[in-house]
């Protein structure tokens, strides 16, 4: 890299650690990884990507299974989080009180997460360091409750804005 595509690429990461996002831990086949990059591709089919570091033990077992589920962490899950990120250890990653098999693709599913998205693997795009795989979505599952946001490198609660009184 040249020292001006290195400034490009600090100001770049600058930039994205300020920005929020929510936060999910990504399984498939045992394993698991927290994530942040994964978003909404379409509805018809319902459909959601999610990009994974080349060589991570989730991006291989994705590639063995062919099939993932997205777990949306909520606001008192940032220990799962931080577990799933090799942040903190823990002596099981996936007890069994918290986490189950998801009905499709059998990868682990949190009983408790905000939303959680069985998918099938529809296209899987090599880009650079990540693999984007495009799942279909076979199955969800959804509760009310707030999400959990990552910005800054720091967990959050979702703040609420005051009433917009205009
Ligand atoms: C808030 C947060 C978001 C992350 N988002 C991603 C992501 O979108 N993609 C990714 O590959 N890794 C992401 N990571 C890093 C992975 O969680 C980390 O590399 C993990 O240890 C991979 O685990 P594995 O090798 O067991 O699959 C994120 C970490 C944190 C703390």
């Amino acid at each position: 890299m040249t020292s001006v595509q290195e400034t490009a690429a600090q100001e770049f990461l600058s930039g994205m650690r300020i920005a929020a996002s929510g936060v999910t831990v990504v399984t498939a086949n045992g394993e698991g990884a927290t994530v942040s990059a994964m978003n909404s591709v379409s509805s018809d089919p319902p459909s959601l990507l999610v990009c994974l570091y080349k060589g991570t033990r989730t991006e291989s077992a994705i590639d063995r299974k062919r099939g993932f589920c997205v777990n949306i962490l909520g606001e008192s899950h940032s220990a799962i989080a931080r577990v799933f990120a090799g942040m903190q250890q823990a002596e099981e990653r996936f007890p069994k009180d918290q986490w189950i098999s998801s009905p499709v693709t059998g990868s682990p599913l949190l009983k408790d997460a905000v939303a959680s998205f069985d998918c099938e693997v529809d296209q899987r795009i090599d880009y650079a360091t990540h693999t984007i795989f495009i799942g279909q979505v076979r199955h969800s599952q959804v509760r009310d409750h707030a999400p959990l946001i990552y910005s800054n490198c720091n967990f959050h609660g979702l703040g609420k804005l005051p009433a917009n009184t205009t």
